[in-house]
């Protein structure tokens, strides 16, 4: 993707192939320097397109021979594509042979090398950097793979499908031949050549069938695995109990490498991972990771139906699997959470990440819709729209059809397109003609807008109440502003589950409901009312909208101490957080806090009828990044170190004021016993280490030893990563003199694990800015011995940790922090443009910032820009951010 002309690509020209391929026998003769592959098709002309030239994408290989039906054929390059005329109109073989250096692929994309073994990256266009072929989702080709390799370094021999032969070769080299019988795409395609262990387990499932399940990992990490494996049996079981969805293949494979520029990768049968999601054991795992865990092997598991079975016709398609597979893997880790307020807990985490994520990028300079119209390079496509978005977009229709309706629905989909490449579109069909007469089937075109519009909309709510008819009338309207390319919005179909409570905070009967508006406004009324009601709107977060309503701080109170929906109770919180940070930014000077807001924050803390979990949400103030967007759409320029001193100054005070309640949260969470990552045991660590967090950092703004004392004996003598990496965390965060010495500790300790040391890296990357001087000590740590961009986790680990979670160490007044961004952002853009363009998201939200920001900001873009051999994916998001 190093070209200098940039194309775009748009919905709307997309043709079908001219020639399908029917199936593909891959030969390998792996070499890091250069390997050699032999790719022999069945290529059927399409009927529909009679007499067109073949073109096959390649990019960075080298072609060496080309023969139709065995006889070599004239053939030339056009726009980086091997252009074949005068082909026969009958199915023909086609053989190609190339070579490509995986030793010397730093993009991570194709067939490339980490830690000594080759594995590689199909999706979306890394096959063509493996072979010459048709490198599109709506081609779907039976494989069989045949690897030859040196087989004292790679013993392991993997790729998709079933093993049907293996053996020795001369030369100390040897073979396996993999086949794979449902016909894929080629971005499904993998292979893994390495020195890996592996954790097996057989299964029998609910409806009896024997599979052979494994994790492979490298030989020191099988300790680490017991987790995933877990994961991977609760998935399957899952699915087949939760949409009677089987597994088809009798061996499925996970497999681990730690160089790797996404999540993981749901190849068909091999699934390869970063080591990030696989890898977990109570001493180097947190919570958080064992979470992400089960979430990303239940991702890629469901993806064997949601992507592969039925995959997208294009890549504009993509949420098509994405959205879909992301609410899977939500609804699972809801189910696996078990209880309502853990399945709570979890929908607040996701709607937090939403809203961190997504709702920035549908208001900047890179807004598309969940089904984008035109991109230059697809790789900037995997975002939080298409994914999260994508998700709630599934979600309300689920919520409109209803769970059987949307089980229905599905069923329906499998039934209509099973092995198929299909759109968006088929999948809201099928949804909806499984729901005749349901609010979804009713206004499927409206509702369709999700898929074509972008921003985010704006839902106004407004109440008033009749005390002489007892009749309270809400109307609900909605707006949606400008996004680059689509001035004017239609309105959206937009769920609002809700009820009313009375002024005492109890549910009113017969008041819940789920509204669904559907035009720019509407109202709705509710009867038999003694008093004006205090409404909870937009429960569940059922939409993905900004509510604006005009809540008064008694409403707020009266939702946060009392609403049924957890949901509500937590976002009330929020909210009065918000509106006293937001006032304190806007005014300048101190922000003072009122004993109202303190007593009902105090109120939730000790409160025994709450979960530890959602208390640990509740205090824990909204993010120096969403009180940002807030502020952009109020139209206020963003002032980030406004913001961090306002939200510090309110974490400080919260310190202070609640010392007692920290403490009792403490005592009553800090002992959870031997290590499980089950809901309940998670909430009391991520409580007692919040509790830890507080207590450290109003000791050493007082000059108190006693909880910096505690802090360092906890991270001492903890149990497991949870608690050693909360506790040492305190330390760090809480600028306590005895972090400096608890660091080198944590280092020293966990010397060997990477993914440890890119917490070490992590962790200190998002220390509260003081004075400029977590920003210098990022620096220093660039330079450290273990740093390196080549790695994608290390280079994120301090590099992304900053610019996404650390607005007050990367937002300066002097830019330092931008330009020094800039420099890394053209560092890598060098040798892995993905992983570049990521970073170079960074500064999406430039003009909402306030001057000097801006103007710095502004240059830094430029600076990058300037490159004159910046790669097509970073150009892209640089020449956005400027348009
Ligand atoms: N399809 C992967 C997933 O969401 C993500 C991915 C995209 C991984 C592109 C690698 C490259 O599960
Ligand atoms: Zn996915």
């Amino acid at each position: 993707m190093r070209e200098g002309t940039v194309t775009l690509t748009r919905r709307e020209d997309y043709v079908a192939p001219s020639h399908w391929i029917r199936s593909v026998d891959l030969t390998f003769e792996l070499e890091p320097a250069k390997t050699l592959v032999i790719s022999r098709m069945q290529v059927e002309p399409n009927a529909d397109r009679p007499g067109e030239p073949l073109r096959l994408d390649g990019e960075d290989i080298t072609l060496t021979r080309v023969l139709v039906n065995g006889n070599s054929v004239s053939f030339h390059f056009d726009a980086g594509q091997l252009v074949l005329e005068k082909l026969p109109a009958e199915p023909f073989a086609l053989e190609i042979r190339n070579t490509c250096a995986p030793g010397k692929n730093t993009q991570l994309s194709g067939l490339y090398t980490s830690g000594g073994g080759f594995f590689t990256q199909c999706e979306a266009q890394g096959f063509r950097r493996i072979t010459y072929f048709a490198d599109r989702p709506d081609v779907m080709a039976v494989f069989k793979v045949t690897l030859r390799a040196d087989a004292k370094l790679y013993p392991m021999l993997l790729s998709n499908g079933n093993l049907v032969e293996s053996g020795e070769l001369p030369k100390g080299r040897h073979y396996a031949v993999w086949s794979d019988p449902h016909p894929k795409p080629s971005y499904l395609f993998a292979l893994v050549a390495a020195d890996l262990v592996c954790r097996e387990q057989k299964i029998r499932t609910r409806s009896g069938q024997d599979h052979t399940l494994q994790v492979y990992v490298r030989a020191g990490d099988l300790d680490k695995t017991e987790h995933a494996m877990n994961s991977l049996i609760a998935s399957i079981a899952w699915d087949e109990a939760r949409f009677g969805l089987k597994l088809d293949l009798e061996r499925f494979m996970i497999v681990a490498v730690s160089d790797f520029n996404m999540g993981a990768m749901e190849n068909k049968g091999l699934n390869i991972f970063n080591t990030k999601f696989v890898l977990a054991s109570p001493a180097t795992a947190t919570d958080i990771d064992f979470g992400n865990v089960e979430s990303v092997v239940g991702h890629e598991y469901f993806h064997n139906w949601t992507g592969n079975r039925i995959t997208c016709r294009d890549w504009f398609q993509l949420s098509l699997k994405e959205g879909l597979t992301v609410y899977r893997d939500q609804e699972f880790s809801q189910d696996m959470a078990g209880v309502a307020s853990a399945r709570a807990v979890k929908r607040i985490e996701d709607v937090r990440q939403l809203r961190q994520s997504q709702y920035p990028e549908d208001a900047g300079p890179m807004a598309h819709p969940v089904r984008p119209d035109q991109y230059q390079a697809i790789d900037n496509f995997y975002t939080a729209t298409v994914y999260d978005k994508g998700a709630e977009v599934v979600r309300m229709m689920a919520t409109l059809v209803g769970r059987a309706g949307f089980r229905k629905g599905m069923d329906l989909y499998f039934a209509r397109h099973d092995g198929q490449a299909v759109t968006c579109d088929d999948f809201a069909q099928a949804i909806a003609d499984a729901n005749h007469g349901s609010a979804l089937a009713e206004r499927l075109d409206t509702f369709k807008h999700w898929y074509a519009q972008a921003g985010t909309p704006r839902l106004k709510a407004e109440g008033s109440f009749d005390a002489d008819t007892g009749r309270y009338t809400l109307t609900l309207s909605q707006h949606t502003p400008a996004t680059p390319g689509q001035p004017l919005k239609q309105p959206f179909v937009i769920p609002v589950a809700m009820g009313l409570l009375d002024a005492a905070g109890q549910p009113i009967t017969g008041t819940d409901r789920v509204l669904v508006l559907d035009t720019a406004s509407q109202s709705w009324t509710f009867d038999g009312l003694t008093a004006a009601p205090v409404p909870s709107l937009l429960r569940g977060f059922s939409a993905p909208v900004i509510l604006e309503w005009d809540a008064s701080e008694a409403e707020l109170f009266t939702l946060l101490g009392h609403d049924t929906d957890a949901f509500n109770r937590w976002e009330a919180g929020q909210r009065l957080a918000v509106q006293r940070l937001l006032a304190a930014v806007r005014q300048g000077g101190d922000l003072v806090l009122d004993e109202a807001f303190v007593s009902a924050l105090r109120s939730v803390l000790n409160d025994p009828a709450l979960d530890a979990a959602f208390k640990e949400l509740v205090l824990t103030l909204p993010s120096e990044g969403y009180l940002a967007e807030r502020m952009a759409e109020a139209g206020e320029p963003i002032d980030p170190q406004k913001i961090h001193a306002a939200r510090e100054s309110m974490r400080a005070q919260l310190a202070r004021s609640l010392h007692a309640d920290w403490v009792t949260a403490w005592e009553q969470n800090s002992q959870t016993g031997g290590y499980r990552p089950d809901p309940v045991s998670c909430g009391r660590r991520a409580l007692a280490n919040l509790a830890l967090n507080m207590l450290v950092l109003d000791g050493v703004a007082h000059g108190e030893p006693l909880w910096q004392g505690k802090a360092l004996q906890r991270f001492k003598d903890a149990g497991n990563m949870t608690d050693r990496l909360g506790a040492l965390a305190a330390l760090v965060h809480g600028r306590s003199s005895l972090a400096g010495a608890a660091l080198e500790r944590f280092h020293a300790m966990f010397s060997g694990e990477a993914l440890v040391i890119d917490k070490w890296f992590a962790l200190q990357a998002t220390a509260p800015e003081q004075d400029g001087q977590v920003f210098a000590q990022i620096k220093v740590l660039a330079r450290h011995p273990d740093y390196s961009l080549r790695n994608p986790n290390r280079a994120r680990s301090l590099l992304l940790t900053m610019t996404q979670l650390n607005p007050g160490a990367f937002h300066r007044a002097d830019g330092a922090g931008y330009a020094f961004w800039a420099d890394k952002v053209q560092e890598v853009d060098g040798f892995n443009p993905q992983l570049a363009s990521r970073m170079a998201r960074a500064l999406d939200r430039w003009r909402a910032l306030a001057e000097p920001f801006r103007s710095h900001a502004r240059t830094a873009i430029e600076r990058i820009a300037a490159k004159t051999d910046l790669s097509g994916d970073t150009r892209e998001i640089v020449t956005r951010a400027l348009a």
